[in-house]
């Protein structure tokens, strides 16, 4: 049976005011394929029976988080658009590096990393180019609402299709170990990077700034406001002389005039702008 009208808009409601995922008219279709999917994985036989289900788990709504991570677009692959990667290798690390020497720390925060592609990418960008960077304190984190993603980037296991998005064939005879399910990131890769659960609606708990943020390819699934909102609490995490790095259909245009975009062959990257009295 197709999804009502009902149904959509009570969907709709929810994804919005859990995980801030805009779901206009005409994601019906999208709607009712993940949901069916969803309900043949739980065993359930109808939708109808998933949206009763979904009604009286109420308590520990354990449904309720699975309908939402099956409503999320987990599009992502290594070295995703190419150029923000190129602009941190060739002009942002080394001025980091530069910066940061007396303190020997790098705090790197892909935010919304889906399944790991985004920060591995970058762990293997500091082992191949940056080798001075051995005896720093260097931390990659990535989280996500989803814990479905996670569990797939904390594995480091990656199947034939994911590998052959965007990673070059030396990057995978160096970093990765082929295994039964596809191909496993080496563990010096792994233990640059920690995952953690993280809805980005909720409060961010880090205890110190990072230097670099990545929030690549989901601002476009949220209203202003929310984008609106996070930028404000970004400036907040990000060191004065941070860079922040969007997905390249996305800006702080007409959004935030805290953020100022510089130019790094054809890609940009932001600065706060008030902050380092620009
Ligand atoms: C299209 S992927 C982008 C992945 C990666 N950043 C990239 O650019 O390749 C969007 C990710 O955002 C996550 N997401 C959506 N809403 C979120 C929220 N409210 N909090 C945290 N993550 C969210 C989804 O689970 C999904 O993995």
């Amino acid at each position: 049976m197709p999804i009502t009208n009902e149904q959509f808009t009570q969907i709709a409601k929810l994804v919005r005011e859990k995980a801030a995922i805009v779901l206009e008219t005409g994601k019906e279709y999208l709607v009712e394929t993940r949901l069916s999917a969803l309900a043949r994985q739980e065993g359930i036989d109808s939708l109808e029976n998933l949206f009763q289900m979904l009604e009286q788990d109420t308590v520990f709504n354990t449904l309720q988080v699975k309908v939402i991570d099956a409503l999320t677009t987990n599009e992502t692959s290594f070295y995703r658009d190419h150029h923000p990667f190129e602009a941190m290798r060739k002009d942002i690390l080394p001025r980091l590096i530069k910066e940061r020497g007396g303190k020997r720390e790098l705090r790197i925060w892909s935010a919304a990393c889906s399944t790991g592609q985004e920060p591995y990418s970058l762990a293997m960008m500091l082992l191949q180019y940056f080798p001075e960077l051995a005896g720093w304190n260097v931390k990659i984190i990535g989280t996500d609402l989803s814990l479905r993603v996670l569990e797939q980037a904390k594995s480091g296991i990656y199947n034939q299709v994911e590998v052959n998005r965007g990673l070059p064939a030396p990057l995978l005879i160096k970093h990765f170990e082929k295994v039964p399910a596809g191909w496993r990131l080496r563990d010096d890769v792994r233990k640059l990077v920690e995952f953690r659960e993280l809805n980005l609606l909720k409060p961010w708990l880090f205890r110190e700034r990072f230097d670099i943020v990545l929030i690549r390819n989901v601002l476009i699934y949220f209203d202003v406001a929310t984008k609106q909102q996070l930028l404000g609490r970004i400036r907040e995490i990000l060191q004065p002389d941070g860079y922040l790095f969007l997905g390249s259909a996305e800006t702080t245009f007409n959004i935030s005039n805290h953020y100022t975009p510089e130019r790094f062959g054809n890609a940009s990257a932001y600065r706060l702008v008030n902050e380092r009295g620009s």
